[in-house]
């Protein structure tokens, strides 16, 4: 391990440390996920000098078991890009069920570090091919539901890969669909229909044998009603890790932007999961969905009573008031940068949700939600 000074840029106050940090002399002073309040403590502590330990390069290539901090955006965005390749193969991969289940740990790891910020990518939206990012977003409802639920993060693994994996058989039509205006042709919705069951058949070619995986996928259309395909089964008969990939699956598709319709508020779609779905989908998971994403899910925009604009940052103890980061200030202009409001306070309650295309704004995750692109610091996390 290598002591290295901390740099104030490093460091957002208000946000938990992403390392524990330490004085001169070596002696811990603050551990990770701790939070310096203020700039004024920030800089009172920079004066006395702060460092951190980390891995020499050369350590971290000689290890690479090593557990290193990793910040949740580029690990995310690796596994789009690992799923991606993963799930464009057009021949069988004998690697697969081995490198989905390390993606699967990978994200694991991503939302324990930070739920919120990993949670805000699904109301973020799609800036990367639609199937994967749908499918991770899936897999992302299904690690916070079965924690709830009680699942160990090991036995959590098959129904994320089953997320990640279930429509490896229709990914181009998936992609076509997302932006198709025209309704389903005939061999739209035959192939539609049938991609559970060619999903599995796909995945034990690439010699995934797991029980739970395998049937998680055929199911993950089925309904409780039993209006669900491809064999209409009801009730008891639906396995649990199928009833939170359909969770997740229809979470991620109504708030999702298509060029056919707008998207639906996240406050809309959850609440539509008791008015109209209530029948369909399981009212347990629903609930534990919305007690974690609270009424304003992470990576919404809302309008505060002062005219602000801001990002929902984190869900925090209180679901009406959640943590938000003003990006547009009350006369309209773009803030330098994001400041962090407490909505329970009168001049910032949250006065409305609004869609992407309304806050009309770019916003920088890494800013929202207090991370420096580790580019900018010249440090690579693994
Ligand atoms: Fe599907």
């Amino acid at each position: 391990m290598v002591k290295q000074r901390i740099k104030h840029e490093e460091i957002i106050p208000g946000r938990p440390l992403p390392f524990s940090i330490y004085d001169d002399d070596g002696n811990l002073l603050l551990t990770e996920g701790s939070v310096i309040e203020s700039d004024f403590q920030l800089n009172t502590l920079l004066e006395r000098g702060l460092y951190c330990y980390r891995l020499s390069r050369a350590r971290r290539e000689e290890s690479p078991q090593t557990p290193v901090i990793s910040y949740p955006f580029e690990t995310i965005d690796e596994i789009y890009t690992g799923l991606n390749l993963l799930l464009g193969r057009s021949i069988a991969d004998p690697k697969l069920p081995a490198k989905i289940l390390k993606l699967c740990s990978k994200l694991q790891d991503a939302c324990e570090h930070d739920t919120d910020a990993c949670l805000g990518m699904i109301a973020f939206g799609h800036y990367y091919k639609y199937p994967i990012m749908h499918s991770i977003h899936t897999a992302l409802v299904c690690k916070t539901v079965l924690k709830r639920l009680g699942w160990l993060p090991e036995q959590r693994l098959m129904p994320m890969a089953a997320a990640m994996t279930m429509n490896i058989s229709m990914i181009e039509l998936q992609d076509k669909l997302y932006s198709q205006r025209a309704p389903l042709s005939g061999k739209q919705k035959v192939e539609i229909l049938d991609h559970p069951g060619r999903s599995v058949e796909m995945l034990e070619k690439c010699g995934v044998r797991d029980e739970l995986w395998l049937h998680t996928i055929i199911q993950h259309h089925e309904l409780l009603d039993g209006s669900g395909y491809p064999s209409g089964q009801k009730e008891d008969s639906i396995v649990q890790s199928s009833r939170v990939v359909t969770l997740g699956d229809v979470y991620g598709a109504r708030i999702s932007n298509r060029s056919y319709r707008k998207p639906i508020l996240p406050t809309d779609a959850l609440r539509d999961f008791f008015v109209n779905k209530g029948q369909c989908l399981d009212q347990t998971m629903s609930k534990i969905l919305i007690k974690n994403l609270g009424l304003f899910p992470p990576g919404s925009f809302v309008e505060l009573s002062n005219g602000e604009i801001a990002v929902v940052t984190r869900v925090g103890k209180d679901a009406r008031h959640p943590e938000v980061a003003s990006v547009v200030g009350a006369n309209g202009k773009r803030l330098s940068k994001p400041a962090v409001r407490n909505t329970a306070a009168a001049p910032f309650e949250i006065k409305k949700i609004l869609t992407k295309n309304e806050a009309g704004i770019e916003v920088n995750r890494y800013q929202l939600w207090g991370y420096m692109r580790p580019e900018a610091l010249s440090i690579r996390f693994d």
